[in-house]
């Protein structure tokens, strides 16, 4: 089934259901070359014999009696004959192996069947646009989210977060976000909402470290008339009130264990119960968490539950910290100078090669809410100087000189700059908290991060006040 060549991008598509086939087309024809197979062999044979399409549209089902395994080894076969061709699946259901088997294949996105024209649509431009085909005006290094907020991204790296977000965000399945603080986690977790078809509905974010227990148990899952003192009306909870959207847990490390058990009932099977209530109430919410805890260590403490761990760990977006991608710094700061202009309404200042030089030899501990911090601050004083030298004084306060031998005397590079920087944190910390008479609060303020971040940090580097000097010391 051949549909002429008429316009400059070319998509295939295979699928043995000839209506769906026939759907497609309708979709796409106007705009696009497209032809169509539903003979996995004869795809095969055209694309070794022709150039490269643009976009494989491919069922997932392709064979249905071998299922996955098939679509599996002919995603291999189109690899080997055609490596860098983009791929989108089209699925019945995506389970979770499924999305990771076509990840791994590196299919760019998954289309839910049955679809609708606007989600076929989507894919294609998204996948079309990242090919460089037609770049939209910000499209190459950054995605509006509400308000303003943005995801910026421009390595390679990032784009391969985005690719994942983009997988997951066509599935219902769970997601744990982890990272250090202030690396994006909660970016995300709105660009994974917005990307997929609840979109339009409600995007709720709880922290479960900011309130005690009782109070996160009725914000979570709300609470009926004298439920308890001063309840004097029901009230329905955010599980309730996010029905078809998304509800996304900051901190989900810090949340009590017994809501944890009320949690993992939840992600069974959708149902809860509000506080004194003894009737369930049965909600579609997608789960988004996020931690900059070790939940594996915080598993072994027995302060967080394992099969909840399970649960949410559906797929994990592991968000790294800045200081592994120094080379977006100076694209995000550019961003957070127009962000910040924006938001207090004065131009942007410029960004000189010289402050670029300063911005990008920093460690950044803070990660990007640091970063942003320093660009806001740049705003408001109006002075790149200070910041350079800001800048470049904590810099040689803190950078130890490389030294093989302490980082284990390891030639394997990835260890070694991994220790180094781990030494280049700790000793900025050190010296801050020094600084600041062991003031932690004062301490995470200085250095722009959270004050639970301190603490992790401080555990990680297993660091300590100096001993309290003995009186004869003194003498
Ligand atoms: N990729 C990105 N593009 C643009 N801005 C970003 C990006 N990632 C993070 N930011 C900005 O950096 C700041 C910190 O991001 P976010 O709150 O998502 O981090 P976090 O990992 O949730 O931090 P924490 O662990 O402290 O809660 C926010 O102002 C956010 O808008
Ligand atoms: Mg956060």
């Amino acid at each position: 089934m051949q549909v002429p060549d008429k316009h400059s991008s070319h998509i295939v598509v295979l699928d043995a259901d000839r209506a769906i086939l026939a759907y497609i087309r309708d979709v796409l024809a106007d705009r696009f070359s497209v032809s169509l197979f539903t003979d996995a062999a004869e795809l095969c044979r055209s694309l070794s014999e022709s150039p490269a399409p643009d976009l494989l549209l491919m069922d997932w089902q392709i064979g249905e009696d071998e299922g996955e395994k098939n679509a599996l080894s002919l995603l291999a076969k189109v690899r080997a004959s055609k490596p860098s061709l983009p791929i989108i699946m089209l699925a019945c259901s995506a389970e979770l192996k499924e999305v990771v088997a076509a990840t791994r294949m590196g299919a760019a996105d998954i289309i839910l069947k049955p679809f609708r024209k606007s989600d076929l649509d989507l894919a294609v431009q998204q996948c079309l646009e990242a090919l460089g085909k037609r770049p939209a005006a910000d499209e190459a290094t950054e995605i509006p989210l509400d308000g303003n907020t943005s995801f910026v991204r421009s390595c390679e790296r990032m784009r391969e977060i985005e690719s994942q977000c983009k997988l997951v965000a066509g599935t219902d399945i769970p997601v744990l976000v982890l990272g250090e603080s202030g690396t994006g986690k909660e970016v995300a977790a709105r660009l994974i909402h917005k990307m997929s078809s609840r979109s339009q509905r409600a995007f709720l974010k709880v922290n479960c470290v900011a309130m005690p227990a009782d109070l996160l148990e009725s914000e979570l899952f709300g609470y009926e008339q004298g439920a308890f003192t001063g309840a004097v009306k029901p009230k329905p909870g955010k599980f309730e009130v996010c029905n078809n959207g998304t509800i996304f847990l900051d901190e989900i490390g810090e949340m009590p264990p017994a809501l944890q058990a009320k949690l993992l009932q939840v992600l069974q099977d959708g149902s809860f119960s509000r506080l004194g209530s003894r009737s369930s109430v049965r909600v579609d919410v997608r789960v988004i968490a996020a931690t900059n805890i070790d939940i594996k260590e915080a598993i072994a403490n027995k302060t967080f539950r394992e099969d909840l761990y399970y649960r949410l760990n559906g797929f994990t977006v592991k968000m790294p910290p800045l200081r592994e991608r120094p080379e977006e710094i100076p694209v995000l700061a550019q961003h957070f100078m127009r962000k910040a202009a924006a938001r207090y309404d004065c131009d942007p200042l410029p960004i000189s090669p010289a402050l670029t030089h300063a911005l990008t030899g920093h460690a950044w501990p803070g990660n990007l809410r640091e970063l942003e911090n320093t660009i806001k601050r740049y705003l408001v004083l109006a002075n790149e100087q200070a910041i350079v030298d800001e800048l470049s004084a904590l810099r040689s306060a803190t950078l130890p000189a490389p030294n093989v031998e302490a980082a284990g005397g390891n030639a394997n590079l990835k260890h070694f700059v991994r220790t180094v920087t781990g030494n280049v944190e700790s000793a900025a910390i050190a010296q801050s908290l020094e600084g600041r008479g062991w003031n932690r609060k004062a301490t995470a303020s200085d250095l722009q991060i959270s004050y639970k971040s301190l603490l992790y940090k401080i555990k990680r580097y297993n660091l300590s006040p100096p001993e309290k000097q003995h009186s004869f010391d003194q003498a």
